[in-house]
């Protein structure tokens, strides 16, 4: 297995120049031409623009010490952990080997062309959406129903992939039956357990100075995605009547600069003004605003559960933290009540509190 250079695209984009007409098309044709591809092992699997870094840094690593050289390895013990059938996985009760093959079809026709055959969200219609579709690789997902740093539920990602998330270019499958939804989420959390496998591997092989123990790094991704150590965290506590003084309560905590700051990213008003507010990036390394209330879009649904969960758990990946235990649960209802306030105010197109 090795990674090579495309090549050929030379005389194709000199065509294009002297035509003139292939002017625009040339940065695309340039991007194609610089993946490398991780060949070998068959996974049906094309590395996007944004997986070149990871292709780029484990050839980096062979280049500096050939002791290092991660492609071998990748090429045998990604296909003996996540090769045909997924054998391992399915051992550990990790993955539902009957729904795995459905769900790679499913999500070659309607994932890959955001989220990249790999699930590193570099599909090619990415470069134009943000914010961006997630990448999977890091195991990393923002609506969750699990604590802080913990995995997701596959129904969380169920979720996700039956509601969509508004506001964002995530549509809605919910016109597919259930077995066609959870068969396409066993394949984002297939995508996602191979993604950490590699990218730990990758990581180990720099900090140890040598080539990683493969039965180490797949105990540590099985035991992050271990059903027993996934729980829902929700409900804490039963809703609170949702009224003006509810409202008002959240509105106060919200502000207060002894409790979680909301006001600081989100502004005092929640219209995502705050002071801070133009000063994040996403884990995945993207630009992110602190969400404004007053769109009437929570991304997540405007459910209060949703809004609840987000709060409580927090945004993973985002700037937005738990704060489960900063408030107790009848304030984080408070809280929730003060942002349907808005976004319903907001709606209206009037009137701030
Ligand atoms: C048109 C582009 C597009 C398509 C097609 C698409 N997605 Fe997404 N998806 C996105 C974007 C954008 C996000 C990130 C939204 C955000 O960060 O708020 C996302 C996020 C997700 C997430 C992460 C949710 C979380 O909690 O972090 C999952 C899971 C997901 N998509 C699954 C799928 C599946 C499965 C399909 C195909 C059945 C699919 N997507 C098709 C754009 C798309
Ligand atoms: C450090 C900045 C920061 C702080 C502090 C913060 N948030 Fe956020 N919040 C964000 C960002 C950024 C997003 C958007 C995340 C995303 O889209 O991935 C967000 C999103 C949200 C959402 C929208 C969820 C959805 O489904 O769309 C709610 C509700 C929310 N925050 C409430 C709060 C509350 C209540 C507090 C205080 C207890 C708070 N936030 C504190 C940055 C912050």
């Amino acid at each position: 297995m090795s990674l090579q250079s495309r090549r050929g695209g030379g005389l194709l984009s000199l065509l294009f120049l002297v035509g003139g007409a292939g002017f625009l098309c040339l940065p695309f044709l340039l991007v194609e031409r610089q993946a490398p591809s991780l060949d070998g092992a068959d996974h049906a699997r094309t590395l996007s623009e944004l997986d070149v870094p990871f292709a780029t840094a484990v050839e980096e690593l062979a280049g500096e010490d050939p002791e290092l050289d991660l492609r071998p390895w990748l090429g045998e013990h990604v296909d003996t952990y996540f090769g045909p059938g997924a054998a391992r996985l399915v051992e550990h009760g990790l993955i539902d080997a009957k729904k795995l093959e459905l769900g790679r079809e499913l999500y070659a026709l309607n994932c890959a062309g955001c989220h990249a055959d790999s699930g590193d969200g570099g599909g090619p219609a990415a470069r134009w959406l943000a914010p961006r579709p997630r990448n999977f690789r890091k195991g990393k997902f923002k609506f969750t129903s699990t604590a802080t740093g913990e995995r997701p539920l596959a129904s969380d990602l169920l979720r996700t992939v039956t509601e969509g998330l508004a506001g964002s270019s995530m549509p809605s499958f919910k016109l597919w039956n259930a077995h066609a939804r959870e068969s396409v989420v066993e394949y984002v959390r297939y995508l996602s357990m191979r993604g950490e496998f590699e990218e730990l591997a990758l990581q180990l092989a720099r900090d140890d100075e040598e080539l990683p123990d493969p039965a180490e790094i797949f105990d540590l991704v099985r035991e992050r995605w271990s059903p027993a150590r996934l729980k829902r965290t929700f409900p804490a506590v039963p809703e609170t009547t949702n009224d003006a003084a509810s409202v008002e309560r959240g509105r106060v905590l919200f502000n207060d600069p002894q409790r979680g700051s909301c006001f600081s990213c989100h502004g005092p008003l929640g219209r995502g003004d705050g002071p801070t507010a133009g000063d994040y990036k996403d884990d995945w390394g993207y630009p992110i605003r602190p969400r404004d209330f007053g769109a009437g879009v929570f991304r997540s649904g405007n459910d209060s559960q949703a809004l609840y969960l987000a709060i409580a758990t927090g945004i993973k990946g985002s700037p937005m933290g738990s704060f489960a235990t900063m408030y107790s649960g009848p304030e984080i209802w408070d809280l929730v009540h003060f942002a349907q306030h808005i976004a319903a105010q907001g709606k209206q197109g009037g009137q701030r509190p």
